[in-house]
Parts: C-alpha cells; sequence; structure tokens
C-alpha cells in the first residue's frame, strides 16, 4: 500500500513537471503560453472578440534578420523571402505548422511542429 501511495506521488510529480516543459506536440500557442505569454498578447485585450494575428504581431518580437541569422541553413531563406513571407501562414500557432511555399516551391522546409 505503502509502495502504490509512493508510486501514484511520484507519479503525480512527474506529470507536473511534464506539463511546466516545452513539449514538441503542442502547439505555437500552447507554447508561447508556456513562456508567460497571455492569449491577449497576441489577440489584443478583448478575447471575446479577438483580433486575426499576422506577422505584425509576431515582429514585435521577433526579428526578420535575426530570425534568418539562427535559420542560415535553409535555401532560400523563408525569412527574407520575397513574398508570401507572412510567418503565421507557416507558423500556426494552433495547429501544426505547414510548409506554405510548397503550393508552388519544391522547397524541402522541415517545420519542427
Ligand atoms: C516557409 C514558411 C516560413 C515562414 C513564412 C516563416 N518561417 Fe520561421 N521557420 C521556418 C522553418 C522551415 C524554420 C526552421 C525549422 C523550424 O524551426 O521549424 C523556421 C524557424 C523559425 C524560428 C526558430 C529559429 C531558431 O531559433 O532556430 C523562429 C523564431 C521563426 N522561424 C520565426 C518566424 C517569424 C517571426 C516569421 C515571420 C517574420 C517566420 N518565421 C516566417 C519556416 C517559415
Ligand atoms: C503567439 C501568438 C498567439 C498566442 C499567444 C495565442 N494565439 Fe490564438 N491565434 C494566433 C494566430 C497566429 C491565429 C491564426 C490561426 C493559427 O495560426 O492557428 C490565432 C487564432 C486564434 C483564434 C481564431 C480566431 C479567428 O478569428 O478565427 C482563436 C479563437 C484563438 N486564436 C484563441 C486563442 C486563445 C484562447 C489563446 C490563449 C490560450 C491564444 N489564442 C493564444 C496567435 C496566438
Ligand atoms: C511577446 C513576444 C512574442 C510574440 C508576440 C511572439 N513570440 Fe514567438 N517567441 C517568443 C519567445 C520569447 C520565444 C522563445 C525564444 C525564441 O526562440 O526566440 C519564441 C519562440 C518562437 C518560435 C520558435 C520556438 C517554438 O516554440 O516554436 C517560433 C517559430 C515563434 N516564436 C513564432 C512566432 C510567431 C509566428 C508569432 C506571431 C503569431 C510569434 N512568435 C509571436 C516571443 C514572442
Ligand atoms: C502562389 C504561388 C507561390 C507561393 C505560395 C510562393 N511562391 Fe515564390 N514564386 C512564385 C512565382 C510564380 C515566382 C516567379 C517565378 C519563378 O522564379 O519561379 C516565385 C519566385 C520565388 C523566388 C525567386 C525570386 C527571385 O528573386 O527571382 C523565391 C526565392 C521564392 N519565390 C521564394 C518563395 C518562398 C520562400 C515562399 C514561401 C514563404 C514562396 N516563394 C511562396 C510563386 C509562389
Amino acid at each position: 500500500m505503502k509502495r502504490l501511495a509512493a508510486l501514484i506521488a511520484s507519479s503525480l510529480v512527474l506529470g507536473l513537471m511534464a506539463a511546466n516543459t516545452v513539449s514538441a506536440s503542442d502547439f505555437g500557442a500552447d507554447r508561447h503560453v508556456a513562456r508567460g505569454l497571455k492569449c491577449e498578447t497576441c489577440h489584443g485585450p478583448d478575447m471575446k472578440n479577438p483580433n486575426y494575428p499576422d506577422e505584425t504581431t509576431c515582429l514585435q518580437c521577433h526579428k526578420r534578420e535575426d530570425v534568418a541569422a539562427k535559420t542560415k541553413q535553409l535555401e532560400p531563406n523563408p525569412h527574407t523571402a520575397p513574398h508570401n513571407n507572412d510567418c503565421t501562414l507557416c507558423h500556426m500557432q494552433h495547429e501544426p505548422e505547414v510548409n506554405y511555399c510548397e503550393q508552388c516551391h519544391k522547397f524541402n522546409y522541415k517545420m519542427k511542429h
């Protein structure tokens, strides 16, 4: 009985630890919330009538040139692409990320999440 209680206690602790870890199976919004953002940070103060975010939301915190520098391996680099490089086309925040360019180009981007 004691062992069972200990097992339950330790799995509870593990469960809490998992909840605090940025998990690869979460969507972008979940990962941002885990880093301390609020829904309102991206959607504006009235969550009954949320703003629909676009790149201007993302660019408040992320700089194109910084992201491009961190992703030098991508050729061509979508972060400095001549068109269709609105962050929210690829880095979906409430569903899996997509390679938006794929509709027209054969760029082999591997979206992480
Ligand atoms: C083709 C679609 C596409 C678009 C549009 C796009 N990205 Fe990315 N982004 C990627 C890919 C591919 C990676 C590398 C794999 C990964 O991290 O998912 C990446 C990586 C990142 C990273 C992680 C960099 C690191 O630390 O390794 C950030 C942050 C990021 N993008 C932000 C942005 C922002 C902000 C915008 C808009 C200005 C944007 N992305 C537009 C495809 C895109
Ligand atoms: C990092 C920015 C970010 C955060 C944080 C975020 N969202 Fe979003 N949200 C988006 C983006 C971008 C879209 C557009 C669709 C997508 O990417 O999945 C969206 C779409 C939505 C929509 C659909 C809006 C419409 O008009 O169709 C709802 C509802 C929503 N989010 C609710 C939430 C809630 C609730 C939270 C907090 C738990 C949250 N969001 C946190 C970026 C964010
Ligand atoms: C209030 C600041 C803030 C806003 C607004 C914001 N982010 Fe982030 N984002 C962060 C921080 C902090 C990190 C973690 C450090 C890093 O990777 O740059 C991050 C990480 C990321 C990453 C890489 C790691 C991951 O978990 O995917 C991507 C991609 C990303 N953000 C995309 C976006 C997109 C797309 C938007 C707009 C819809 C957005 N961010 C809006 C602060 C923000
Ligand atoms: C709706 C179709 C479409 C989408 C989506 C699209 N492109 Fe293009 N792209 C084109 C066309 C058409 C051209 C011009 C013809 C060509 O060069 O193949 C082009 C040209 C380019 C070029 C060459 C431009 C130059 O300077 O000559 C680059 C780089 C590029 N696209 C990157 C991207 C990236 C990165 C994405 C995703 C973020 C993307 N494209 C999404 C249709 C598209």
